[in-house]
């Protein structure tokens, strides 16, 4: 079935321009970007989104990058969009991710790692209005 997931550009990707070449990864894989934008967040706004890992020994570190520089927030859009870009991340820690997945190519460590991406309809639909209006969302 056609899906929405949320996915982020981390602080490491947009430090290194690195926007470009993870967009095409989805493009190239079928997703379709049908919103997104380039935003800061607040360290407020990262502990926020980020809220069901607060008990997390690396909550503080991972607020912390999230805020340190731009992030890009998108709306992917496809076949089953939620596992497809799971697929296309690879594994959280980028010594687990398969060969030419984002994270295996791009990522620096399991903290700074790339990108991020909703776990399940659920959380998708609601980190999605955690960061755009449906005024926002062009299908
Ligand atoms: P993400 O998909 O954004 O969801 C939570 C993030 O926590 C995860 O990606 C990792 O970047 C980060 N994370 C998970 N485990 C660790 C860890 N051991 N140290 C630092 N960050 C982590």
């Amino acid at each position: 079935a056609t899906e929405r997931t949320l996915s982020i550009i981390k602080p490491d990707a947009t430090n290194r321009n690195l926007t470009g070449k993870i967009n095409a990864k989805f493009e190239d894989a079928g997703l379709r970007i049908v919103a997104q934008k380039r935003i800061k967040l607040s360290m407020e706004q990262a502990g926020k989104f980020y809220e069901v890992h607060k008990e997390r020994p690396f909550y503080g570190e991972l607020c912390e990058f999230m805020a340190s520089a731009p992030v890009v927030v998108q709306v992917l859009e496809g076949d089953n969009a939620i596992a497809k870009n799971r697929e296309v991340m690879g594994a959280t820690n980028p010594a687990n991710a398969e060969p030419g997945t984002i994270r295996k190519e791009f990522a620096l460590s399991v903290g700074e790692n790339s990108v991020h991406g909703s776990d399940a309809p659920e959380t998708a639909a609601q980190e999605i209005a955690f960061f755009f209006s449906g005024l926002e969302l062009v299908g």
